[in-house]
């Protein structure tokens, strides 16, 4: 991003953001409710377009229908596809690219069910979404992102409603993707401590305007109390082990 400013209707959400993220690299994305995280995960998609700067994303403009950026929406946007089998709306994530135009019958069934492998969810692609667990549907909206080969991930809020258990297993599932694929992510998130083994990097929306930086600068006890308005404490263990906690 050069020198990104965005407006919604006539106000402005964030302005003079300017920063890389390295190719490759696991990045949080932290603010408070409503600082614009989702408008920044939007402008990379090419949603919304910045009232001033440049933004490339993968060596280009942003435009949007890029099959090299697989999106996980926040909150479920497909809630309403409850009745829908899962591999059906993994298969969704083909319409509209050119991935998609041709491949019919048996070749579609190919690809999904390696969309459904890379998530782990081969065992209940035949469901029905809304009789999923609230995990499984994260791995089904995940797989939905994944099936274009996109070469960046971006997730916003995919931990939400989820149990420690099933957020240290979505944590765990886009690690390896990252790790294994090369995929670079940016992970929209409120609760850092899932992340924190992960990660490298943060983008920090602060004082309305989107900062980018290093874990061991920006998990910072001071630093995160301005963010969020409310004390919060980084501890780190002997052991290396970095977490947070609000008093
Ligand atoms: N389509 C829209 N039209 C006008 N204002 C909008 C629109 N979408 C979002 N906003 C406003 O832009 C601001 C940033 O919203 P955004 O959804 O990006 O925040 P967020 O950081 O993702 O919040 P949350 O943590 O609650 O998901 C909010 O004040 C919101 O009301
Ligand atoms: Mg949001």
């Amino acid at each position: 991003m050069h020198d990104v400013a965005v407006h919604r209707g006539k106000r402005l959400i964030w302005s003079n953001a300017t920063f890389d993220v390295p190719v490759g690299s696991f990045t949080a994305v932290i603010g408070p409710n409503g600082s614009g995280k989702s408008t920044l995960v939007n402008l990379l998609l090419g949603g919304i377009k910045p009232s001033t700067g440049s933004i490339d994303v993968l060596g280009a403009p942003t435009r949007t229908g890029n099959p090299e950026i697989g999106l996980v929406p926040q909150n479920h946007s497909l809630a309403h596809a409850g009745s829908i089998l899962c591999r059906d709306l993994v298969a969704l994530g083909l319409a509209g690219t050119r991935w998609g135009v041709g491949l019919h019958g048996r070749d579609l069934a190919a690809t999904v069910d390696e969309a459904l492998a890379a998530v782990d969810a081969q065992s209940f692609g035949h469901l029905r979404f809304g009789e999923v667990s609230g995990g499984q549907q994260q791995r089904i909206s995940i797989a939905q992102a994944l099936i274009t080969k996109p070469r960046m991930l971006l997730l916003d809020e995919p931990l939400s409603g989820l149990d420690l258990a099933g957020q240290v297993d979505i944590v765990e599932l886009v690690h390896h993707i990252n790790h294994e694929r090369g995929v670079t992510v940016l992970f929209v998130t409120h609760d850092l401590n899932p992340l924190l083994a992960h990660i490298d990097s943060l983008i920090y929306l602060i004082d309305g305007t989107p900062e980018f930086g290093m874990v061991d600068d920006v998990v910072d006890s001071g630093l995160l109390t301005r963010l969020y308005g409310t004390p919060v404490q980084v501890t780190r263990s002997a052991d290396g082990c970095v977490f947070t906690r609000t008093e």
